[in-house]
This record gives structure tokens, sequence and C-alpha cells, in this order.
């Protein structure tokens, strides 16, 4: 796209919004549009609305989440369904009505059945129960998965999304109740090390295998040509 047209990251402050507000800006988009919470609550539809039709964004993405770990997850379901349907419809509402040229939707992979078949195809989606313990997340993912797909079939809206899998790197959450688990186990290591302990608790048994990537490996643009193997999001 243009490198002057105006991109919105919504959720700029956030790990995933932060490299990928770093990873744009070395790329030379210089018409960044981000907004601190205190200033646009996107659970709040009509300050969205207004938002969306004073500044007209030409690309959105959307980074903006109530995200956390195993444990808040399972803690406050309400919140994690209730805030993430709102934040975006909102936000994909809006980018809609504003003629939005392109719009990039975060999900995650926890969106997938609990026992999907590994590596996890596409198809494995819907087809079975979800993980419980993040089910009311996975829900509201699912649900902005398909508005975007929706927007794309009955308005021939360019709504795409993306599922990562687990991230890490800066700006990540290490608080040991509501991270994710890598940020975790490396405070845990480091703080063990640290101590001198003669062993390392984790929860769980030990026997899940999970994949990880890093946050500035999924900001990467992708270069068409100049690259055979992207692994980041054409814009
Ligand atoms: N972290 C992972 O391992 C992972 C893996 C796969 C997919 N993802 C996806 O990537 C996206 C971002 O995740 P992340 O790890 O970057 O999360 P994060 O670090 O918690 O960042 C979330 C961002 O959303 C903003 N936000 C939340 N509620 C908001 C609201 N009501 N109004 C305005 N802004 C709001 C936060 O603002 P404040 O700065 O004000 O809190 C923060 O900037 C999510 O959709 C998530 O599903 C993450």
């Amino acid at each position: 796209m243009n490198k002057s047209g105006k991109i919105f990251v919504a959720g700029h402050r956030g790990m995933v919004g932060s490299a990928l507000v770093r990873r744009l800006g070395s790329e030379g988009f210089a018409n960044l549009l981000v907004r601190n919470r205190s200033k646009l609550d996107l659970t709040n539809e009509s300050a969205v609305a207004e938002f969306f039709a004073e500044e007209k964004p030409a690309v959105v993405i959307l980074a903006a989440a109530k995200v956390g770990g195993i444990k808040p997850n399972n803690d406050f379901p309400v919140e994690f369904l209730l805030e993430n349907l709102r934040i975006q419809n909102n936000v994909i509402q809006s980018a809609y009505q504003t003629g939005v040229r392109k719009l990039l939707f975060l999900g995650s992979s926890c969106i997938y059945p609990k026992f999907a078949p590994q590596p996890i195809p596409e198809t494995a989606l819907l087809s079975g129960p979800l993980e419980p313990t993040n089910e009311a997340y996975a829900i509201a993912k699912i649900a902005g998965i398909k508005l975007c797909q929706a927007y794309a079939r009955e308005y021939g809206a360019n709504f795409i999304s993306a599922m990562p899998t687990n991230l890490y790197g800066p700006h990540d959450n290490f608080d040991l109740e509501t991270s994710h688990a890598l940020a975790a186990l490396l405070r845990k290591a480091y703080e063990a090390k640290t101590r001198k302990d003669r062993e390392l608790i984790v929860w769980g048994s030990g026997e899940p295998r999970r994949e990880f990537l890093h946050v500035d490996d999924l900001a990467r643009v992708r270069r068409r040509h100049l690259n055979p193997r992207p692994c980041g999001v054409d814009l």
C-alpha cells in the first residue's frame, strides 16, 4: 500500500500493537494513527463511530483486546467475552461504515478445538469442543473472524483475520497470575536461578507441546518479491 496511507493500529501499547508500530515505522509507513485507551475506549460504540468518522483511516489493524493467560480467562469469562465482542464489533462495524480499505483482525490459535489434529489445519475450526478454560475468549475471537468473513461475503469488504500462535517479546506481561505461558516460565526460571533454587516448579503436567513466535517476526511486513518465505501480513 501507499506509505502515506493512514493506518489505525488499535492496541498500539500492547505487545502485538507496539511491535506492529515499530515495524511499520521502520518500513517507512509514516501516517500511523494511534489512541490511548484513556482517549478512546474501544468498548464505547459511539466514541468509536465518532473517531472513525473523523479520522477515516485507510487501513485498520485490530490488535486491541482483553488478553490474558489461563487463570484470568478461567476466572473472568464474562469480561473476556463481553469486552472482546464489544471492541471488535465496534471497530469492524465502524471500519465498514467509513470505507476502510483493508482491516486485519487478530485472533488466536485457541479458537481451534482442544483435540484438533496437529499441526492444526484451518478446516478444524468449529469441528469440536474448545479448551474450556479459555472458551469465552475463543468464542469472541471466532465471532470476530465470522464478522469479517460476513462483511467480505455480503458487502465485499477486504476484512481478513490472522490467528497467531503463542507470542513472546518486548512488552509481554510477566505477572505470574495473568501472563501467558512463556513469560511466566521465563520469570520463574529467572527467579529460581537468582535464588539458586534446586528445583523449578511450573503449572500443569509438563506434557503439553506448544509453538512460540517472537512478536517481531509476527510483525514483519511481507515483501512478496524480496522474501520468498514471508511470515508477516501483506498490507
Ligand atoms: N499474546 C499472545 O501470545 C497472542 C497470541 C495470539 C494472538 N494474540 C492476539 O493479539 C492481539 C493483541 O494481543 P497482545 O498480546 O498484544 O495483548 P496486550 O499486550 O494485552 O495488548 C492489548 C492492547 O489492547 C488495548 N485495549 C484493551 N482493551 C481496550 C479498550 N477497551 N479500549 C482501547 N484499547 C484497549 C490495551 O490497551 P492498554 O495499553 O491501555 O491496556 C493494549 O494496548 C489480541 O487480539 C490477541 O488475541 C496474542
